[in-house]
């Protein structure tokens, strides 16, 4: 079987599920992964199981078992298109100290947005070359602006450089490099205090990770920037 093979962390919920729906309606074959097999198993069934999804538990922020996980996928399928680094967390936090998560929970947050993506380029790179695939990340709009007190914005900083250091050392490998920054989505990870700002829904986000992945391969989308139509910042 020839066709493409587009591996998505973060798969289980929210952005990395619906660009797994729109990635199985294009005829990728998918790797899901996520720390928990469950959702990942129910979305792989949903999306044609067996010889179409492969669904495996892994922390990104466990070089082993992230590296496990790639080298199975190539194994199963033969090869690998398409990675989507999208794991990631959200905390709210204050330098102040006067609101949000203790400063315990922050290493966690930083572990999974900086180290995380930082270890699945690393981890796929080699395997993308092979096939002169496309490595997208999951930033965000957060990445862009200031936030005061936000750590998490200031982790989706890293992530903006980290495609930027990751394109450049690309070029000449043919390997496309996609930085995704969306805006306020309606999923699990957005804090109660933004439950009545305007939102996207995954699937909008979905469609532009689509789009670039769909341009010929000497079209290179290097940003996306979508955010819900009214959003401040
Ligand atoms: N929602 C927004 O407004 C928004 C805006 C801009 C950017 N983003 C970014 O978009 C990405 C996806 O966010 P979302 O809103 O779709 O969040 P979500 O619904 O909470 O989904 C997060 C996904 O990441 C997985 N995950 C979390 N930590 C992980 C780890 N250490 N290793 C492997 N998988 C892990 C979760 O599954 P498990 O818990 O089972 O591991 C889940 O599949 C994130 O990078 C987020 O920062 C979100």
């Amino acid at each position: 079987m020839t066709e493409p093979v587009f591996l998505i962390t973060g798969a289980s919920r929210g952005i990395g599920a619906a660009v797994a729906r729109r990635a199985a309606a294009a005829g990728y074959r998918l790797v899901l992964v996520g720390r928990t097999a469950a959702p990942l198993d129910a979305l792989a069934d949903e999306l044609g199981g067996g010889d179409r999804v492969l669904a495996r538990a892994a922390d990104v922020t466990d070089w082993t078992a992230l590296t496990g996980v790639v080298a199975e996928a190539e194994e199963h399928f033969g090869r690998l298109d398409v990675v989507l680094a999208n794991a990631g967390a959200s905390v709210v936090t204050s330098f102040l100290g006067e609101h949000g998560a203790p400063p315990e929970q922050w290493r966690d947050l930083v572990l999974t947005n900086v180290y995380g993506p930082a270890l699945t380029a690393r981890a796929t790179l080699p395997a993308l070359r092979r096939t002169a695939g496309h490595l997208l990340l999951t930033g965000s709009a957060a990445g862009r602006g200031v936030r005061p007190g936000n750590l998490y914005a200031a982790t989706k900083w890293a992530v903006t450089g980290l495609a930027q250091a990751i394109r450049a050392e690309c070029v000449g490998t043919g390997i496309r490099v996609t930085l995704l920054q969306p805006g306020l989505v309606d999923t699990e990870s957005i804090p109660p205090s933004r439950a009545d700002d305007p939102k996207l829904r995954p699937d909008d986000v979905a469609a532009a990770v689509l789009y670039a992945v769909g341009q010929p391969p000497h079209v290179d989308v290097n940003e996306i920037i979508v955010r819900p139509t009214g959003q401040r910042n």
